[in-house]
């Protein structure tokens, strides 16, 4: 049997680099993608079966040219994961336009591009495609005008996806996650925010990257075959739960 292969954007480091690592495990060959050459390097460095490739996700020429190389090599594509992403948190009044077009780039048109360009060889093989949101796509809250509004985005996004390509037998799913130590999170996470968001969150955590990519590759496989649109939240219970209020706890 010809192997399974994967696109993974964002796949230098934390959640895109532990669900490359899982796809391996499970005997794909993984497409890794990054706009941070040498962090990509270094990641790819010691894995077998992986193809980095630097390209920055926002760039249409960039895209075309990754997935041409991509299709050249692998000869056949089974699930693309749109999980690179950007945060910048401010308030509405201090965002600027080139903060807010930033975020835009990377975390709705870098999934828009690279979906519709692999759109081809996902529907050749009945592939996935999982979108990467958050739960700051689920629930508004300040600070996260672009970064929140781009995650909506990509939630309706990957409804629109899963509408259009369903009848040519490709899925699209969202994934939601919560906090997850990264440093994405370690950048625009205060001790005040941790400390909230252990509060708001039943099981009293953040999630680790293991926990994100379990659910991505589960999406991406034969298991899933019968879901798609959806959005799934992988929090730790925040976005079902209101018992966050710490007066609240026993
Ligand atoms: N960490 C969290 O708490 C958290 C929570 C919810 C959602 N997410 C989402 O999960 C995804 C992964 O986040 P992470 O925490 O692993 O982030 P991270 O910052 O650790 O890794 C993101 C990777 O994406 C790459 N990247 C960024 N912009 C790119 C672009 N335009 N083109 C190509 N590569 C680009 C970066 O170089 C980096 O290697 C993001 O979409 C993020 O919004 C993360």
């Amino acid at each position: 049997m010809t192997e399974k292969t994967a696109i993974v954007t964002g796949a230098a480091r934390g959640i895109g680099l532990a669900t490359t690592q899982l796809f391996l495990e499970e005997g794909r060959r993984v497409a890794m993608i990054d706009r941070d050459a040498d962090a990509l390097l270094a990641a790819a460095r010691d894995l077998d079966n992986v193809l980095p490739m630097v390209c920055d996700v926002s760039d249409p020429n960039q895209v075309d040219r990754m997935l041409g190389e991509v299709q050249k090599e692998f000869k056949r594509l089974d699930a693309l994961v749109n999980n690179a992403g950007v945060a910048d948190f401010g308030p509405i009044g201090e965002t600027s336009f080139e903060q807010w077009r930033a975020v835009m780039a990377t975390n709705l048109d870098g999934v828009f591009l690279c979906s519709q360009g692999a759109a081809p060889a996902l529907i050749e093989s009945k592939g996935a495609i999982v979108n990467i949101a958050s739960i700051s796509g689920l629930r508004a809250s300040t600070l996260r005008v672009a970064y929140g509004t781009s995650k909506a985005g990509v939630i309706h996004l990957t409804q629109q996806q899963a509408a259009e390509w369903g009848e040519f037998g490709v899925r699209a799913n969202c994934v939601a996650p919560g906090p997850v130590d990264t440093k994405l999170a370690l950048a625009v996470h205060t001790p005040e925010i941790r400390a909230a968001y252990h509060d708001a969150i039943p099981l009293n955590r953040y999630g680790v990257e293991r926990e994100i990519a379990e659910v991505i590759v589960f999406l991406c496989s034969d298991k899933a075959s019968y879901v798609t649109g959806q959005v799934l939240a992988v929090d730790g219970g925040f976005e079902s739960t209101g018992v966050g209020l710490p007066a609240l706890r026993t």
